[in-house]
């Protein structure tokens, strides 16, 4: 049994975050010594009866598994996952001279966990059998594929991804040779034979002796423009202290991918608080807690900490903190305001996109916006800057020249009068 999320800490820059990976899990023998490893995503989508109609619900494999059911053999293996209440995903395994597959894949669910099946009325356990597509791995080697495998059937899809797994592991040892499913390899002109039937075309085997298997970047959906929310805090029960308006889509890179989701405005509540130093503006929704942190550096205020936690399908959270920025900046007193979108790295593995932009977080008079110190992007003259920067330079250079040259008359003028 194991749980796998890897912990990466970076203070020095005031800037923490932490990321989920897939799942991993170490099956030892009756010596404790490794005999199957894996480290895989699944995610799943599960259609029930609910009273009269069909529900679809989708989860991930959680990063809490355990493994209990879960045997080694010498020639046939079982990896099995126990997750939430009742639900288990198992792969069963048998080797054949020099190379080993998973034959069937089995997921259980008990439809009378609410928590997962929330309209259902039924208490039975539900499970469905595929046949596997990990055929032809090479004994000693590591199966992988980073490509996406989907598997469907009527009432469950399943999708998996990010695949390591080694059965039959010898001597307690992992392999570093790697067999990479036909998927990952790359692409010949003619391209792979049709699949889709069962009997599949045996993948190749392969030597190859990387144990990184090269990174596959799924390009994201573009998702519609986000609403536009109009976010207030209160000092007491009537008095407006701080407004932002903005539209928001938030990117987080997990891995290799980048996941991007709006911010709902209508499914979203603001909270906060009003300083005189500093305000606080904390945005929570079903999926999403963000906090921003303003400040008044006596005649400015700036966007100066934002904290950004959100759920992730596996119930692991990702965070991202960064107390050092200098964004939104506007004179105390001002508003700021952005229209166009604009894009804002956060930290290495945040970035926000704001649309509509327009925030005051100190001294709000009666309730509206005062006057806004307009972001430059939004001026119809921007394109004009690197024009009028040129043509002040070429000015300047003028000016030194002038005066360059009648200081040198006057000079000259000077010895002659001595
Ligand atoms: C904050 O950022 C500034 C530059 O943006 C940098 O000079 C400063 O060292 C940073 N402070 C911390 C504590 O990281
Ligand atoms: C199924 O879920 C219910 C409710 O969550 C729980 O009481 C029951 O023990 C679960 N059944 C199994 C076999 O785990
Ligand atoms: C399943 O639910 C039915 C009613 O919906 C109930 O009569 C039956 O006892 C339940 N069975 C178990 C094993 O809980
Ligand atoms: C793994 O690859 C290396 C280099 O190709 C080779 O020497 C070694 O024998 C291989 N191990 C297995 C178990 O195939
Ligand atoms: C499985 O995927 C197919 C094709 O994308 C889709 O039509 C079907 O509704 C999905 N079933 C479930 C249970 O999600
Ligand atoms: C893979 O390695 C094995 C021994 O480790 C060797 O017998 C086999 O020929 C190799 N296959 C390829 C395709 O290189
Ligand atoms: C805020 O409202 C509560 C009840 O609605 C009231 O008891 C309290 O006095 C109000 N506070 C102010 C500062 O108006
Ligand atoms: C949220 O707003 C969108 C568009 O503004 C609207 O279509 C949707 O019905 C609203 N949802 C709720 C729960 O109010
Ligand atoms: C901003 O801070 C200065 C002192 O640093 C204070 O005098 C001023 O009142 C503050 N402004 C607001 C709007 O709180
Ligand atoms: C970020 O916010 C969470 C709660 O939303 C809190 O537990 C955590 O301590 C905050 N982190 C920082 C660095 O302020
Ligand atoms: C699995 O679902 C999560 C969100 O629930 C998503 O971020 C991830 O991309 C999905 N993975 C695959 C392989 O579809
Ligand atoms: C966001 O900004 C960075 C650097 O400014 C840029 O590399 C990236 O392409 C931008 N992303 C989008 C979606 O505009």
């Amino acid at each position: 049994m194991a749980r796998f999320a890897a912990f990466v800490s970076l203070l020095a820059a005031g800037i923490v975050f932490q990321l989920s990976h897939g799942v991993e899990v170490n099956v030892t023998d009756k010596e404790g010594k490794l005999c199957l490893y894996a480290n895989l995503m699944v995610n799943f989508s599960v259609s029930y009866p609910a009273g009269e109609k069909i529900d679809t619900v989708e989860f991930e494999l959680p990063s809490e598994v355990t493994t209990n059911g879960s045997e080694c053999g010498a020639t046939s293996s079982t990896l099995k996952l126990n997750f939430g209440d009742g639900r288990s995903w198992s792969v069963n395994f048998t080797m054949d001279g020099n190379v080993y597959q998973a034959d069937y894949i089995t997921f259980s669910y008990n439809l009378s966990d609410t928590t997962v099946f929330p309209s259902s009325g039924s208490n039975e356990t539900a499970s469905v059998t595929v046949k596997s597509q990990i055929t032809n791995v090479g004994v000693d080697t590591c199966y992988s594929c980073n490509s996406k495998d989907m598997i469907l059937t009527d009432m469950v899809n399943m999708t998996l991804s990010s695949v390591l797994i080694q059965a039959f592991v010898s001597e307690g040892n992992k392999s570093e040779n790697i067999t990479s499913c036909s998927a990952d390899q790359p692409v010949t002109s003619p391209p792979p034979t049709t699949q889709g039937t069962n009997a599949t075309t045996p993948a190749p085997v392969t030597n190859a002796t990387s144990t990184a298997p090269p990174p596959t970047t799924t390009p994201t959906p573009t998702l519609p423009p986000p609403n536009t929310g109009k976010y207030s805090v209160n000092s007491d029960n009537t008095t407006v202290c701080l407004l932002a308006d903005f539209g928001l889509r938030i990117s987080i890179k997990q891995g290799e991918t980048y996941q991007e989701m709006n911010l709902e405005p209508n499914k979203t509540t603001a909270s906060g608080s009003c300083g005189v130093n500093s305000s606080e503006l904390q945005l929570v929704s079903s999926t999403m807690t963000i906090m921003l942190t303003f400040i008044n550096d006596t005649a400015k205020f700036r966007l100066h900490a934002v904290n950004f936690t959100a759920k992730t399908g596996s119930g692991v959270d990702f965070n991202a903190v960064n107390t050092n920025l200098t964004l939104w900046e506007a004179a105390i007193g001002s508003s700021y305001m952005c229209n166009k979108e604009q894009n804002y790295t956060i930290t290495n593995l945040l970035s926000f996109y704001t649309f509509n932009l327009r925030v005051q977080p100190f001294g709000i008079a009666k309730g509206v916006f005062n006057t806004a110190d307009e972001c430059f992007m939004d001026s119809d003259l921007s394109f004009l800057v690197p024009i009028a920067v040129g043509v002040a330079l070429s000015f300047l250079i003028i000016l030194v020249l002038i005066s360059y040259l009648i200081g040198r008359r006057k000079s000259r003028t000077g010895y002659q009068s001595v």
